[in-house]
């Protein structure tokens, strides 16, 4: 279907009923297709989706696309690792994979689970509280100390404001239409970011040695303090926008599905693993995908299923309308946990919230164990009333959020009901 009036007022209705742009993006997929163009005035990206499509993207053909941009992303992170290409980017990421491999991961159970204690530890029993902030804390406290070994506990109030507007600074906005727009507000709390940042790299220089953590591989392979600012600034800001997103979207899955919820707090009492957690985990991943497009830029023409993308445009590849595409997945809107009950059912490149191919997420494993041990912590510890789980909905930011948050009435559990609510699960279990 070509671009028709009919077409413009569905991708228009769908923008008022989502309040965001993935309304129309799932408009433009039913009635276009798998291949479409943007029709923005000044912004005509190609949209692609779908597993054939994601795996010329992120491996059979990833040679002809670039990460570099000219955009507000570009322009933070400048050669960081997310936004570099070629031998530069291959050489950062080595350096930081060894503190992120699955093998070295048991080595931060303690640290998160101490840390999001620390953070739960200042809830009043029976507070009402926004869980995208409180998921954002535990996070960032998280991903600081695991990658610098810098406790950020009495920094966060002044690094706060900081860090979300380098959040913001990154998102969509008007500068996709008008690329050179006057962004004023952004320069001084920017600079407390690199202040920060530049500060404890000096801190590090001086000890001679520290941890073998990320910061210290980055020193040892004799990096200039510019260039690991910037790969720090990327692993602070990929490293937990992302797990914020995660953990807020589960509490909205879970205060919108009761049933669930109910049995995930027994299984989570009763069981060392819970296997329902990680379906729980991934099906939000699915739904939600905190990162949910890839922004490259063709270098080398392209074709998909017969369309061509000229050298030199924007494409996006959309893990958002590939992980509900109807033709891959059964009742694709719904939230179905149990469908990741017995593996893969769906082709290769159909699940990709971490990407793929060797430019696929290097924090996967780490963001992973990382949601499961906090909401295994939390689950345990406090019981979660929902506020407005029927008025939460995306939105798209530098990542994608639960707008206007993720409001909880937070009640602390009784550790003598917890134990007999638990024992009493267990039994069950047993007996069936
Ligand atoms: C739930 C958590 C996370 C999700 C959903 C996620 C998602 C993703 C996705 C989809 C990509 C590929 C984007 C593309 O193809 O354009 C990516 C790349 C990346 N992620 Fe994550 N991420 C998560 C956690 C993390 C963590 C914990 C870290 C760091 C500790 C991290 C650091 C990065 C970096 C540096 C890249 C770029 C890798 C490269 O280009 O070589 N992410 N992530």
């Amino acid at each position: 279907m070509k671009a028709s009036p009919e077409l413009g007022l569905a991708v228009l209705r769908a923008f008022l009923r989502e309040r965001s742009p993935l309304g129309p993006l799932q408009v433009m997929a039913e009635q276009v297709g798998r291949f479409f163009q943007i029709p923005l005035p000044g912004f005509r990206p190609y949209v692609v989706f779908g597993p054939e499509a994601a795996r010329q993207v992120l491996v059979t053909e990833r040679n002809k696309l670039l990460w570099r941009n000219h955009d507000p992303v570009t322009d933070l992170l400048r050669h960081g690792v997310l936004v570099t290409d070629g031998e530069e980017h291959d050489h950062y990421r080595r350096l930081m994979e060894p503190p992120l491999h699955p093998a070295a991961l048991s080595g931060y159970t303690q640290m998160i689970l101490t840390t999001t204690d620390r953070v739960s530890a200042e809830w009043k029993d029976g507070a009402t509280l926004d869980m995208l902030v409180e998921a954002r804390k535990i996070a960032l406290l998280i991903i600081l100390e695991a990658l610098f070994s810098v406790d950020a506990w009495d920094d966060l109030p002044r690094l706060w404001t900081p860090i979300l507007k380098a959040i913001e600074y990154i998102s969509p906005g008007a500068w996709i239409l008008w690329r050179r727009i006057p962004r004023p507000g952004y320069k001084k709390h920017l600079k407390v970011v690199d202040d920060y940042l530049y500060g404890i790299i000096a801190e590090r220089r001086k000890r001679k040695a520290g941890r073998p953590d990320l910061l210290q591989h980055l020193i040892d392979a004799g990096l200039s303090d510019e260039v690991i600012r910037d790969q720090m600034l990327t692993m602070m800001i990929a490293g937990h926008d992302t797990s914020t997103a995660l953990l807020a979207w589960v509490f909205a899955m879970l205060g919108r599905h009761p049933a669930i919820h109910a049995r995930l707090v027994d299984e989570v009492d009763s069981l060392e693993k819970s296997p329902l957690l990680d379906q729980v985990i991934k099906e939000t991943l699915r739904l939600y995908p905190p990162i949910h497009i890839g922004n490259r830029v063709v270098a080398e023409e392209m074709n998909f299923d017969g369309n061509p993308i000229p050298a030199g445009e924007r494409m996006f590849y959309s893990i958002y309308l590939t992980q509900r595409d109807p033709a891959v997945w059964e009742h694709a809107d719904e939230f179905r946990p149990e469908r990741f009950a017995h593996g893969r059912k769906t082709p290769p490149m159909s699940y990709i919230p971490f990407g793929g191919g060797p430019r696929a997420c290097i924090g996967a494993a780490f963001g992973q164990a990382e949601a499961r041990l906090v909401l295994t912590r939390l689950l345990r510890d406090f019981r979660f009333e929902p506020l407005n789980a029927d008025r939460i909905h995306a939105y798209m930011g530098a990542t994608l959020e639960p707008r206007p948050g993720v409001w909880m009435r937070v009640v602390r559990r009784d550790v003598a009901a917890r134990s007999s609510e638990a024992n009493a699960a267990a039994t069950s279990s047993l007996n069936s």
